[in-house]
Protein backbone atom coordinates (compact mmCIF):
# COMPACT_ATOMS: atom_id res chain seq x y z
CA UNK A 1 0.00 0.00 0.00
CA UNK A 2 2.90 2.63 0.67
CA UNK A 3 3.27 4.95 -1.80
CA UNK A 4 6.53 7.07 -2.73
CA UNK A 5 6.69 10.67 -3.45
CA UNK A 6 9.36 11.01 -6.05
CA UNK A 7 10.07 14.76 -4.30
CA UNK A 8 10.49 13.44 -0.83
CA UNK A 9 13.93 12.40 -0.88
CA UNK A 10 15.38 15.63 -1.56
CA UNK A 11 13.06 17.71 0.25
CA UNK A 12 12.24 15.80 3.67
CA UNK A 13 15.97 17.36 5.01
CA UNK A 14 15.88 21.52 3.93
CA UNK A 15 11.74 20.80 5.11
CA UNK A 16 12.78 19.37 8.46
CA UNK A 17 15.12 21.93 8.96
CA UNK A 18 12.77 24.90 8.56
CA UNK A 19 10.32 22.83 10.88
CA UNK A 20 12.59 22.65 13.84
CA UNK A 21 12.32 27.00 13.70
CA UNK A 22 8.81 26.74 12.66
CA UNK A 23 7.43 24.45 14.98
CA UNK A 24 9.71 25.01 18.31
CA UNK A 25 6.31 25.86 20.22
CA UNK A 26 4.58 23.41 18.92
CA UNK A 27 2.79 19.98 20.20
CA UNK A 28 0.18 18.59 18.34
CA UNK A 29 0.41 19.03 14.06
CA UNK A 30 -2.63 18.76 11.78
CA UNK A 31 -1.04 17.81 8.26
CA UNK A 32 -2.97 18.22 5.35
CA UNK A 33 -2.84 16.74 2.20
CA UNK A 34 -0.40 14.31 3.76
CA UNK A 35 -0.01 12.39 0.05
CA UNK A 36 2.17 9.27 0.37
CA UNK A 37 2.34 9.85 4.62
CA UNK A 38 6.12 9.94 4.05
CA UNK A 39 6.62 12.98 5.35
CA UNK A 40 4.34 12.63 8.28
CA UNK A 41 6.30 9.34 9.25
CA UNK A 42 9.61 10.72 8.45
CA UNK A 43 9.03 14.33 10.74
CA UNK A 44 7.10 12.35 13.44
CA UNK A 45 10.56 9.95 14.29
CA UNK A 46 12.86 13.57 13.94
CA UNK A 47 10.15 15.43 16.13
CA UNK A 48 9.36 13.20 18.77
CA UNK A 49 7.72 15.69 21.08
CA UNK A 50 5.24 16.33 18.37
CA UNK A 51 1.98 14.37 17.40
CA UNK A 52 1.53 14.33 14.00
CA UNK A 53 -2.04 14.30 12.71
CA UNK A 54 -1.54 13.40 8.79
CA UNK A 55 -5.38 14.41 6.74
CA UNK A 56 -5.88 13.84 3.11
CA UNK A 57 -8.82 12.84 0.65
CA UNK A 58 -9.74 9.26 1.25
CA UNK A 59 -8.08 7.35 -1.53
CA UNK A 60 -4.33 8.46 0.08
CA UNK A 61 -5.16 7.09 3.32
CA UNK A 62 -4.43 3.99 2.79
CA UNK A 63 -0.67 4.58 1.65
CA UNK A 64 -0.37 7.04 5.29
CA UNK A 65 -1.31 3.80 7.27
CA UNK A 66 1.06 1.49 5.45
CA UNK A 67 3.69 4.32 6.36
CA UNK A 68 2.24 4.63 9.75
CA UNK A 69 2.17 1.10 11.27
CA UNK A 70 5.95 0.50 9.15
CA UNK A 71 6.96 3.21 11.14
CA UNK A 72 6.12 1.50 14.91
CA UNK A 73 6.10 5.28 16.27
CA UNK A 74 2.90 6.08 18.59
CA UNK A 75 3.36 10.23 17.89
CA UNK A 76 1.20 9.86 14.47
CA UNK A 77 -2.74 9.19 14.75
CA UNK A 78 -4.40 7.40 12.63
CA UNK A 79 -4.92 9.36 9.08
CA UNK A 80 -8.27 10.97 8.67
CA UNK A 81 -10.30 12.13 5.86
CA UNK A 82 -9.38 16.24 5.20
CA UNK A 83 -11.32 17.45 2.01
CA UNK A 84 -10.30 20.90 2.41
CA UNK A 85 -13.28 22.17 0.60
CA UNK A 86 -15.58 20.13 2.65
CA UNK A 87 -17.56 21.66 5.71
CA UNK A 88 -16.82 19.01 7.46
CA UNK A 89 -13.33 18.81 8.85
CA UNK A 90 -11.94 16.18 11.48
CA UNK A 91 -12.38 16.76 14.85
CA UNK A 92 -8.74 17.22 15.18
CA UNK A 93 -7.26 19.49 18.03
CA UNK A 94 -3.85 20.93 16.98
CA UNK A 95 -1.74 24.43 17.82
CA UNK A 96 0.04 23.89 14.05
CA UNK A 97 -0.40 22.97 10.61
CA UNK A 98 1.67 21.99 8.22
CA UNK A 99 0.44 21.28 4.31
CA UNK A 100 3.53 20.52 1.95
CA UNK A 101 3.10 20.54 -1.83
CA UNK A 102 -0.77 21.32 -1.92
CA UNK A 103 -1.24 25.12 -2.42
CA UNK A 104 -0.40 25.32 -6.18
CA UNK A 105 -2.71 21.50 -6.57
CA UNK A 106 -5.76 22.69 -4.82
CA UNK A 107 -7.64 25.68 -6.45
CA UNK A 108 -7.23 29.26 -4.85
CA UNK A 109 -10.27 28.44 -2.80
CA UNK A 110 -9.12 25.69 -1.34
CA UNK A 111 -6.22 27.68 -0.23
CA UNK A 112 -8.37 30.22 1.28
CA UNK A 113 -10.08 26.82 3.06
CA UNK A 114 -7.05 25.87 4.32
CA UNK A 115 -6.19 29.53 5.81
CA UNK A 116 -9.09 29.41 6.86
CA UNK A 117 -9.47 26.44 8.88
CA UNK A 118 -6.30 26.71 9.92
CA UNK A 119 -6.88 30.04 11.61
CA UNK A 120 -9.87 28.53 13.24
CA UNK A 121 -8.49 25.79 15.44
CA UNK A 122 -5.07 27.36 15.96
CA UNK A 123 -4.49 29.09 19.09
CA UNK A 124 -2.80 32.15 19.61
CA UNK A 125 1.09 31.85 18.56
CA UNK A 126 0.09 28.49 16.72
CA UNK A 127 1.75 28.20 13.25
CA UNK A 128 0.91 27.64 9.18
CA UNK A 129 3.81 26.28 7.79
CA UNK A 130 3.32 25.65 3.77
CA UNK A 131 5.93 24.73 1.78
CA UNK A 132 5.78 24.72 -1.88
CA UNK A 133 7.00 27.31 -5.10
CA UNK A 134 5.00 30.02 -4.88
CA UNK A 135 5.04 33.67 -7.41
CA UNK A 136 6.40 36.54 -6.18
CA UNK A 137 5.45 40.02 -7.55
CA UNK A 138 8.69 42.02 -7.67
CA UNK A 139 11.02 38.83 -9.61
CA UNK A 140 10.08 36.92 -12.91
CA UNK A 141 9.01 32.96 -12.18
CA UNK A 142 12.09 31.34 -12.37
CA UNK A 143 12.01 28.86 -15.44
CA UNK A 144 11.88 25.75 -14.68
CA UNK A 145 8.97 27.04 -12.24
CA UNK A 146 7.11 28.73 -15.15
CA UNK A 147 7.43 25.45 -16.77
CA UNK A 148 5.84 23.82 -14.04
CA UNK A 149 3.34 26.46 -13.77
CA UNK A 150 1.67 26.21 -17.57
CA UNK A 151 1.93 22.02 -16.62
CA UNK A 152 0.01 22.48 -13.83
CA UNK A 153 -2.50 25.16 -15.72
CA UNK A 154 -2.87 23.27 -18.78
CA UNK A 155 -4.05 19.75 -16.27
CA UNK A 156 -6.65 21.71 -13.96
CA UNK A 157 -6.90 25.18 -14.79
CA UNK A 158 -8.01 26.64 -11.17
CA UNK A 159 -4.29 25.04 -10.21
CA UNK A 160 -0.51 26.70 -10.38
CA UNK A 161 1.69 28.37 -8.42
CA UNK A 162 0.06 31.24 -6.18
CA UNK A 163 1.22 34.65 -5.87
CA UNK A 164 2.48 34.83 -1.98
CA UNK A 165 0.98 38.35 -1.91
CA UNK A 166 -2.74 36.70 -2.42
CA UNK A 167 -1.82 34.00 0.22
CA UNK A 168 -0.39 36.40 2.65
CA UNK A 169 -3.92 38.45 1.77
CA UNK A 170 -5.98 35.57 2.96
CA UNK A 171 -3.82 35.04 6.30
CA UNK A 172 -3.80 38.17 7.28
CA UNK A 173 -7.44 38.73 7.41
CA UNK A 174 -7.68 35.81 9.56
CA UNK A 175 -5.56 36.77 11.89
CA UNK A 176 -2.30 34.99 10.71
CA UNK A 177 1.05 37.01 10.54
CA UNK A 178 3.70 36.40 8.48
CA UNK A 179 6.50 35.43 10.29
CA UNK A 180 9.08 33.99 7.68
CA UNK A 181 10.11 32.88 4.31
CA UNK A 182 12.97 30.39 4.21
CA UNK A 183 13.91 30.08 0.54
CA UNK A 184 14.58 25.78 -0.36
CA UNK A 185 16.22 24.10 -2.97
CA UNK A 186 14.70 23.80 -6.26
CA UNK A 187 12.54 27.35 -5.76
CA UNK A 188 10.66 26.31 -3.32
CA UNK A 189 9.70 28.40 -0.18
CA UNK A 190 9.36 26.96 3.46
CA UNK A 191 6.75 29.92 4.27
CA UNK A 192 4.82 30.30 7.92
CA UNK A 193 2.73 32.70 9.28
CA UNK A 194 1.85 32.91 13.59
CA UNK A 195 -1.88 33.16 14.61
CA UNK A 196 -2.04 36.67 16.25
CA UNK A 197 -3.49 36.69 19.46
CA UNK A 198 -7.15 37.58 19.95
C1 LIG B 1 1.37 17.14 -4.80
S1 LIG B 1 0.56 16.18 -3.61
C2 LIG B 1 1.57 16.47 -2.16
C3 LIG B 1 1.57 15.32 -1.22
C4 LIG B 1 2.57 15.42 -0.07
N1 LIG B 1 2.25 16.51 0.82
C5 LIG B 1 3.97 15.54 -0.62
O1 LIG B 1 4.53 16.64 -0.60
O2 LIG B 1 4.51 14.51 -1.04
C6 LIG B 1 -0.93 17.08 -3.25
C7 LIG B 1 -1.77 16.46 -2.18
O3 LIG B 1 -2.93 17.27 -1.98
C8 LIG B 1 -4.02 16.41 -1.78
N2 LIG B 1 -5.28 17.11 -2.10
C9 LIG B 1 -5.74 17.46 -3.33
N3 LIG B 1 -6.94 18.03 -3.24
C10 LIG B 1 -7.26 18.03 -1.92
C11 LIG B 1 -8.39 18.45 -1.18
N4 LIG B 1 -9.46 18.99 -1.81
N5 LIG B 1 -8.39 18.33 0.16
C12 LIG B 1 -7.31 17.78 0.78
N6 LIG B 1 -6.21 17.34 0.15
C13 LIG B 1 -6.19 17.46 -1.19
C14 LIG B 1 -3.75 15.24 -2.70
O4 LIG B 1 -4.51 14.10 -2.34
C15 LIG B 1 -2.26 15.06 -2.51
O5 LIG B 1 -1.96 14.19 -1.46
Amino acid sequence: MKQYAAAFERNREPIGLALGDALAGASRVMEIGSGSGQHAAWFARLFPRLTWCPTDLPESLPSIEAWRKASGLENIEPARTLDVHSPNWPDIEFDAVVTINTFHIVSFDGVRAIIEGAAAGLPPGGVLFVYGPFRFADRPLEPSNAQFDAWLRRRDPDSGLRLFGDVDGVASEHGLRFSRDVPMPANNHAIWWCKEDD
